[in-house]
């Protein structure tokens, strides 16, 4: 066993999982093994739903490993990343024993997956510096090996912050973790930002997993795709303990389309204009009245903090502007988190938050 598998609960090594019709490699041009209908429903017109899918599509499959630069056996596709991270956890923690490590202010997924789980949930918090909030590696390892986690979530760029953990760092927090826990990199914002995705690390460690999703830059947020990429040994554990068919076929077809070479080169673009809009948008928050501070973002989002965030969420409301007010979260009772959206989705922004200023 390599030092991940050590990581799994002990009662899901070598568990089976549920073994479903499509999962049976058996040869034949009449199937009737899945109790599906011999006939297309009228809604269907080509007829491709009307059997069970893949339990991972190939060609999807293969294109996300491609698209990551990874294998497809270290691909696990999913319903988005959040079912990513359940699976982890579940596959991880043991109920009443077992631990995570996150670091807040930070994507609550990872404390529900946990709490449903049953697993005590460790913090170690972001740290506000001069250059914005940063992940206290050092905090973050001692959190790890004092508790015994098994699981370490970073958020990179974090979600909501905005900061990105240098490839160095999670590396160094990998090998003191080895045999220990998983340092799970969820990169579902790493089209939007400067450092290489933490794929690059996987080679060398083999704890390290990366979550990616094709919600966010991808556009493609209703089709609930998202992979881990991670050792193949871990990822047929999770497979093994996934749902029997995760992957819609309309979906899995959608995903496909959106991931052509033109569809790739369209993103690609909007990417690079999100990132010259999130400039745009953190200066012109910078120079409004009213706004304390914005902090610097990797992600495809802007932080701010405000005099009165009450009156700036209400303003931007007014104008018809929904934004993530962050008052619940930790270290963010005066922030609201504001998407970089579209040129003129950007301008209102600018404009409601300015006015409200100047009718004060
Ligand atoms: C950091 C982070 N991880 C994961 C997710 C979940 O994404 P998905 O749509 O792939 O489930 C989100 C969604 O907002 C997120 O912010």
């Amino acid at each position: 066993m390599n030092g991940v598998m050590s990581l799994v609960r002990p009662d899901l090594r070598d568990f089976a999982g549920y073994k479903s019709a499509r999962s049976e490699s058996l040869r034949g041009d009449v199937w009737l093994n899945a109790n599906e209908s011999a006939w297309a429903n009228p809604a269907d017109g080509a007829g491709r739903s009307r059997r069970y899918p893949d339990p991972q599509p190939p060609a999807l499959r293969s294109r996300l490993a491609q698209l990551y630069g990874a294998a497809s056996e270290q691909v696990l596709v999913g319903r988005g990343s959040d079912e990513a991270i359940d699976l982890l956890v579940r596959a991880l923690c043991v109920p009443g024993q077992d631990a995570i490590v996150v670091t807040p202010p930070v994507f609550g997924m990872y404390a529900v997956c946990a709490r449903l789980q049953g697993a005590r949930i460790i913090e170690a918090p972001l740290v506000d510096g001069d250059a914005g909030f940063f992940a206290d590696m050092e905090a973050i390892r001692e959190a790890a090996l004092v508790n015994g986690a098994k699981i370490v979530f970073l958020c990179s760029p974090s979600n909501p912050a905005g900061s990105a953990i240098p490839l160095d760092d999670i590396a160094a927090l990998a090998c003191a973790l080895e045999g220990r826990a998983l340092v799970v990199v969820d990169e579902a914002y790493g089209e939007f930002a400067d450092e290489a995705s933490a794929t690059t690390l996987l080679d060398a460690h083999a704890n390290v997993a990366v979550l990616r999703t094709l919600s966010k830059a991808h556009a493609l947020a209703a089709a609930r795709i998202g992979v881990v990429i991670a050792d193949a040994g871990l990822v047929a554990v999770l497979q093994r303990c996934q749902a029997p068919y995760p992957v819609p076929t309309p979906c899995a077809d959608l995903a496909l389309e959106g991931l052509s070479d033109a569809a790739l080169a369209q993103t690609r673009e909007r990417v690079a204009l999100v990132r010259s809009e999130r400039a745009r948008l953190h200066a012109a928050l910078e120079r409004t009245a009213g706004v304390r501070r914005v902090y610097p973002s990797q992600g495809n989002y802007v932080l701010a903090r405000f005099d009165d965030v009450e009156r700036a969420f209400r303003a931007l409301l007014a104008a018809g502007v929904v934004v993530r007010d962050q008052r619940a979260a930790p270290q963010l009772g005066d922030a609201l988190r504001i998407t970089v959206g579209s040129p003129t989705q950007n301008d209102r922004v600018i404009a409601a938050l300015s006015a409200q200023e100047q009718v004060a």
